[in-house]
């Protein structure tokens, strides 16, 4: 029986020190301690044995399983520590490779161009104010002096919601608003977000931007508005750049105007991007109608303004030779990183 065991132990011991990987330790130990183990069978069958030789053996036995449990216990963390040094070996960070750069956000450039549109103004007294985009039909158009049926209407074709509540089609509303709620002198420009049933397309989109502008005051003359158009246009567009007024309609100024820059891409000698006239259109502008000035309560015989309306889409896209106003929407930061 010691024999036995003697021969146990060194069998043992030589399959704990070869082994290699964990794994391998836990077959040993079911080997030997499991239920079926070779020393657990052998414990069992001390039964077998003479009664005086019973004590001696079963200490031996439990002394070789507790050495056992210890030389696994111990092979097990040596193993353990050099799979863990292994690891790190092989796991190390190449701190010469180079770096990845998070992508950094920027202002959108129509933000961009807005912000520049505004400190122009502001610079000039102007007060930024803004209007809801979901507005009456009354704000929209009949204060503006465009009746119901009025062929005005044609001009922008229009999301109604029902039959007085629609998006805004222009920021104009936000003139009417204003001058509602406040006396003259009145100065302010009005940007936001304007819907029109259009198809997306190079030139279109149904969401867009405006800027409104409107100054009311006891003397107030075209010469003014052309004044204050050829600061915002030199601020915008560099100094010396054309600019030129071209008498158009509108129903809510008179007399009204289109004013049109020379042209960025051939300074006015005439291109495909100006249809050969050597001239694009900016904005829209002209001397407040005094039917609209009545309408919010105010005196045409005391107070008069001007007014002026812009796409800022439009204005983005001839600064920077932009040619799809679909660029702006589609959220492409190759495109975004430009600006
Ligand atoms: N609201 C006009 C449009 O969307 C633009 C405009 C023209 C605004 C003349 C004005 C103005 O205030 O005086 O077409």
């Amino acid at each position: 029986m010691r024999d036995r065991l003697e021969q146990l132990k060194g069998e043992a011991w030589k399959r704990i020190a070869e082994a290699d990987e964990t794994g391998e330790l836990d077959r040993i130990r079911v080997r030997y301690l499991g239920k079926k183990g070779e020393l657990t069978e052998l414990l069992r069958s001390l039964g077998s044995l003479p009664q005086e030789q019973r004590p001696e053996i079963g200490r031996l036995v439990n002394e070789l399983r507790s050495q056992l449990e210890g030389r696994l216990h111990s092979r097990l963390d040596t193993l353990q520590t050099e799979e863990l040094q292994r690891d790190l070996a092989r796991e190390t960070i190449d701190i010469s490779l180079p770096g990845r750069r998070p992508a950094v956000g920027r202002k959108h450039p129509l933000n961009q161009v807005l912000a520049e549109i505004e400190a122009v103004f502001m610079g000039m007294g102007f007060e930024v104010v803004e209007g809801p985009e979901v507005e009456l039909d009354y704000y929209n158009f009949e204060a503006l002096n465009v009746p119901p049926d009025h062929p005005a209407r044609d001009m922008q074709d229009t999301f109604f919601i029902t039959d007085d509540i629609l998006l805004r089609s222009q920021t104009s509303p936000v003139q009417v608003r204003i001058m509602e709620k406040r006396q003259p002198p009145v100065r302010i420009i009005a940007p936001g977000k304007v819907y029109r049933v259009d198809l997306f397309d190079a030139t279109h989109s149904p969401m867009f931007h405006q800027v409104e502008g409107l100054l009311v005051d006891e003397v107030t003359t075209f010469g003014d508005l052309k004044g204050i158009l050829q600061v915002f246009v030199s601020a915008l567009f560099g100094k010396g750049r054309g600019v030129r007024f071209r008498p158009s309609f509108f129903p809510f100024t008179e007399p009204s105007a289109e004013i049109d820059i020379e042209c960025i891409m051939c300074s006015g000698r005439g291109c495909r991007v100006c249809s050969n006239t050597g001239w694009l259109e900016i904005l829209g502008a002209g001397m407040v109608d005094p039917r609209v000035l009545s309408k919010v309560g105010y005196d045409p015989e005391v107070v008069q303004g001007f007014a002026f309306g812009m796409g800022v889409e439009r204005i983005a896209m001839l600064k920077y030779g932009i040619d799809d106003i679909r660029l702006f929407f589609e959220n492409d930061m190759r495109f975004l990183a430009q600006f």
